[in-house]
């Protein structure tokens, strides 16, 4: 097992433990970690309400916190031996992997090496750990986002989905085709603590590619936290309600300020648990007096919003990005939990440099709940590509035929690369509104 402490056996010493909040004797070093954290992601040092919010809901989280820390004492003045010198964390979620179905990820975040510390191999040391562990612990994938786009794909993580900003004209362009099939009305942000996870459940069984949400989500939404660990006094919030008068979506959004031009508002968390709900809360954001256009900064990249406004053109979408990053950890395991919409048969060549999940398999669908997964070993392939290609297949967002066009996938058997995009294929476009 790669573990920095064997590679720098008398340099670093690494520990793992759970945050924990204020009322537990170790709060101290959590609240050391999360100011490491800060300082590796250049924001601000945190004051002590920050520090007690954010590990509270760490702690609902479950979060498995691991610090990298110098052994043998440090220089005078500088950052003491407590600090740790590279964080990272992980917590478990589902992850909807299309038609309903959901597998549990390991999810990794908070991953920094100070700067003066870099280049020797302590992420490598750190992710490799971790992996491995999560694979003995039974998950079949982990995932993440990426702060850069070079960091990761060494490690086998695939991009798996994307999203996009937008930027929406509400003047009078602003118009939706159809009739709205519910309401839509102004609430308290403070419901959101309560309604809002309720909601996003809905979201959960309802989008391949979306991720159970950590308790910060319901904060933010509810404008508990801002990005200063203070309460955000500028949110604001509407629920859309179903024809039976039950909320099944929200959005919660803030003003930019009458000196900020054009008057714009900002969605903070846009969660609609189907597709007319979504729509009309669309419709209540482009009827808001005095705005110009509103700003979305997690948008989906197919959207149905661009279909459904008269004039398309009020849309201005920039910034497509990768967002969700997964890493297969057991390929039998990721395959055989997934359901494909078409028969067909595959046979995939998988090679991992992390040695943790290479190998050949028969992938066997009759388009029915199950699927067949064999060991192939010895087998012609249909499919020679790496595990990070197979991860952002894995949802359907990524077309195998762009792959192999792209030469990461070696198409073996003319046709095989769109025979498995097929059989990927989800029912409705991959789309993860939970950063992490
Ligand atoms: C990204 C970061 C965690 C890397 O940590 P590190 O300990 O220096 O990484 P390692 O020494 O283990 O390097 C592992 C490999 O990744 C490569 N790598 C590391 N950071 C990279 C980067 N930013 N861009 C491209 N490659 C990178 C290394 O070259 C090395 O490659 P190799 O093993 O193939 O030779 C660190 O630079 C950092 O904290 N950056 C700021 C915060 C951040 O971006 N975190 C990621 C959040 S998602």
């Amino acid at each position: 097992m790669a573990d920095p402490k064997e590679e720098k056996p008398v340099k670093y010493t690494v520990h793992q433990f759970p945050a924990v909040s204020q009322d537990n004797p170790e709060y101290g070093r959590s609240a050391t970690w999360v100011q490491a954290v800060s300082h590796g992601f250049h924001q601000h040092r945190r004051d002590d309400e920050y520090l007690a919010k954010t590990l509270a809901a760490y702690q609902a989280d479950q979060r498995e916190l691991t610090g990298v820390y110098v052994s043998g004492g440090v220089p005078e003045h500088s950052l003491g031996a407590e600090v740790p010198v590279a964080t990272y964390a992980t917590m478990r979620k589902p992850l909807n992997i299309g038609f309903g179905r959901q597998l549990e990820a390991n999810l990794v975040t908070a991953v920094t090496v100070r700067g003066t510390h870099r280049r020797q191999g302590i992420l490598r040391g750190m992710i490799s750990a971790d992996l491995e562990a999560a694979k003995d612990a039974g998950l079949a994938v982990a995932a993440l986002t990426a702060s850069e786009g070079t960091i990761y794909g060494r490690f086998g993580f695939g991009v798996a989905t994307f999203e996009c900003s937008i930027k929406v004209d509400t003047g009078p362009r602003f118009r939706l085709r159809g009739l709205p099939e519910g309401h839509v009305e102004v609430a308290d942000p403070a419901v959101l603590l309560d309604i809002a996870p309720k909601i996003f459940e809905r979201v959960q069984r309802a989008t391949p590619g979306s991720i159970g949400r950590q308790e910060y989500y319901r904060l933010l939404a509810s404008g508990s936290i801002g990005h200063d660990g203070k309460p955000d006094l500028a949110v604001r919030c509407a629920l859309h309600y179903d024809h039976s008068g039950t909320p099944d979506g929200y959005v919660s959004y803030r003003f930019k300020g009458w000196d900020a031009k054009p008057f714009t508002m900002e969605i903070v968390d846009l969660v609609a648990g189907n597709d007319a709900a979504y729509l009309d809360l669309w419709r209540f954001l482009g009827s808001i007096d005095l705005i110009d256009v509103v700003t979305w900064a997690e948008a989906p990249v197919n959207d149905p919003l661009a279909w459904a406004l008269e004039d398309p053109r009020c849309i201005e979408d920039s910034d497509v990005r990768d967002m969700l990053w997964l890493r297969i950890l057991d390929v039998p395991a990721a395959l055989a939990a997934r359901q494909y919409p078409v028969t067909g048969r595959l046979v995939l060549q998988v090679s991992d440099t992390l040695g943790l999940a290479g190998g050949t398999w028969e992938l066997e669908s009759d388009a029915g709940a199950g699927a067949t997964v064999r060991d192939a070993s010895g087998q012609d392939p249909d499919l020679v590509l790496d595990i990070a290609d197979l991860a952002s297949a894995y949802l359907g967002a990524v077309s195998p035929v762009t792959l192999a066009a792209a030469g990461r996938i070696s198409e073996r058997r003319p046709g095989a690369a769109f025979a498995a995009q097929q059989m990927f294929a989800v029912e409705r476009p991959a789309h993860c509104l939970t950063h992490f």
